[in-house]
């Protein structure tokens, strides 16, 4: 995946842990982040002890390109989100200003540990639906801003197809958010909730406690059974 297709965009740990519902007691657990990009879950996890393996495409691209990227396409994406403000509740995060701010402390504290970890098996070059773990290499992957919400990008195949592949390396993966871009329900989740019947999969919509994107509000567990 060249850099010029992605708009980096990176979460804190503090976000992934309300996302995911993630405690303390998951420091334990072998996790995926699945899709990480520029987020600072790794970062942050690894300097907490977690056991954490990030993979995202672009980590096929050097520290020096990702920070390139970002900082040429952080005035757009702001741009963005000024024009689409009521699609957000700015609560916790308070205006504009301050998502910059929290998003950019957020890129650092990767871009940091990325010129560290780059090449390691901590930051992966992979990309769904194929993943290079082996079956039951994780207790447990998350995904976060990437399926259902490029709901328009990547098809329902796609969906079924990346959601099995995460099924595969992890007994149990959850989602988040299950809105498209858009703000609507993500127009796979009803094929994927479907499928997850058909499979013996159990899968539970779980609210959560991170609330930015109006309607945004759960994520998606799936486990295998047995
Ligand atoms: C909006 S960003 C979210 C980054 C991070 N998960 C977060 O929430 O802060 C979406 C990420 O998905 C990655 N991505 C795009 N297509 C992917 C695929 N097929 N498999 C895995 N990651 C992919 C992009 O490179 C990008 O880093």
């Amino acid at each position: 995946m060249e850099l010029t297709q992605v708009v980096p965009w990176g979460r804190s740990f503090d976000e992934y842990c309300r996302m995911f519902r993630l405690t303390e007691a998951d420091h334990t657990r072998t996790i995926l982040g699945c899709g990480d990009g520029p987020a600072a879950f790794q970062a942050t996890a690894r300097a907490l002890g977690w056991s954490v393996v990030s993979c995202d495409p672009i980590y096929r691209h050097p520290p020096d390109a990702i920070r390139q990227r970002i900082a040429a396409t952080r005035t757009e994406i702001l741009g963005q989100i000024t024009a689409r403000r009521e699609q957000y509740v700015w609560d916790e995060i308070r205006d504009v200003a301050h998502l910059e701010a929290v998003r950019m402390s957020a890129m650092e504290s990767f871009l940091a540990d990325y010129e560290a970890g780059y090449g390691t098996p901590r930051y992966r070059d992979a990309e769904l639906p194929q993943l290079p773990f082996a079956a039951d290499a994780f207790e447990l992957a998350v995904c976060s801003h990437l399926l259902f919400l490029y709901s328009t990008q990547l098809d329902r195949a796609t969906h079924l197809a990346a959601i099995a592949e995460l099924l595969r390396v992890a007994a149990e993966v959850r989602i988040f958010p299950l809105i498209a871009l858009d703000g609507t329900m993500s127009p796979h989740l009803a094929a994927v909730l479907e499928w997850a019947q058909s499979q013996s999969v159990d899968a539970t919509i779980v609210p959560v406690d991170y609330h930015f994107q109006r309607g945004a509000d759960a994520m998606l567990r799936l486990q295998r059974r047995g």
